[in-house]
């Protein structure tokens, strides 16, 4: 059976792409800062017959995210690995605050390093292995009022590219993956989106990702 891991893995396309992976018969550790949402994802999993292991970690705390991924390589190994938690905080650049805009680096490029990093040799001892950046159109181009978080996903796009430059040799595929909007959690505090109902729903991204994934190619959508 292989193993998944999802940043991000208790709600919106996280939890999506679990329950698409699971339900091809993969492995899925979960992980999220809020114990109590991935222990009630992990329970709607496994009543949809899902094998499901759950992590709590900040992917911003460097010192927890390499002790909750060794505490997990001790018993699983990873053969994906998808860096999907992330944070958007929107409005004109002088209303950002100081910590909307640690918030969105140290999440969103910080978190996604601190994991890559802490994985990445195991994943190079996996006879086959992927890791999937869950980027944005955010990363493709500039849009008005979201440029800390432009900022930090053009940012998460530029690993995503040398990384795949550093690992070309190896058995990782390194897969960027580029969505417009989805009706998720994401936008519950922000009302830079009027409407989220009218945005794609993200179990149809997820399949879209699980689909195209096998293609190890950047998927654009
Ligand atoms: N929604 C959109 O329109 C849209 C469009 C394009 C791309 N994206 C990207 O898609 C990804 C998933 O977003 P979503 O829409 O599914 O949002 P979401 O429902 O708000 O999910 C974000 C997930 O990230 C986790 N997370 C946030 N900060 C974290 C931290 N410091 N450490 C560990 N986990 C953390 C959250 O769990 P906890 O709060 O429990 O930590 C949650 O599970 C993000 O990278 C986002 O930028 C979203």
């Amino acid at each position: 059976m292989k193993t998944v891991l999802i940043t991000g893995g208790s709600t919106g396309l996280g939890y999506e792409l679990a329950k698409r992976y699971a339900r091809d018969g993969y492995h899925v550790v979960i992980t999220g800062r809020n114990e109590e949402k991935l222990k009630a994802s992990q329970a709607e999993l496994k009543k949809q017959g899902a094998h499901v292991t759950t992590s709590a970690f900040d992917i911003q705390n460097e010192h927890d995210v390499k002790n909750a991924i060794d505490t997990l390589l001790q018993r699983h190994n990873i053969d994906v690995l998808i860096n999907n938690a992330g944070v958007g905080h929107f409005g004109p650049l002088p209303s950002l605050s100081g910590q909307d805009i640690h918030n969105m680096i140290d999440t969103n490029v910080k978190g996604t390093i601190f994991v890559t990093q802490a994985l990445i040799q195991h994943l190079c001892e996996r006879s086959s292995a992927q890791i999937i950046n869950i980027v944005s159109t955010a990363g493709l181009r500039g849009k008005v009022n979201e440029t800390a978080y432009v900022a930090s996903k053009f940012a998460v796009r530029g690993f995503t590219e040398s990384l795949k430059a550093e690992y070309a040799n190896q058995n990782v595929t390194i897969i960027g993956a580029y969505m417009g909007g989805m009706d998720t959690p994401f936008w519950d505090e922000s009302d830079h989106i009027q409407d989220k109902s009218r945005l794609k729903p993200a179990s149809q991204i997820a399949d879209i990702v699980y689909d195209k994934s096998s293609q190890g190619e950047d998927i654009i959508l």
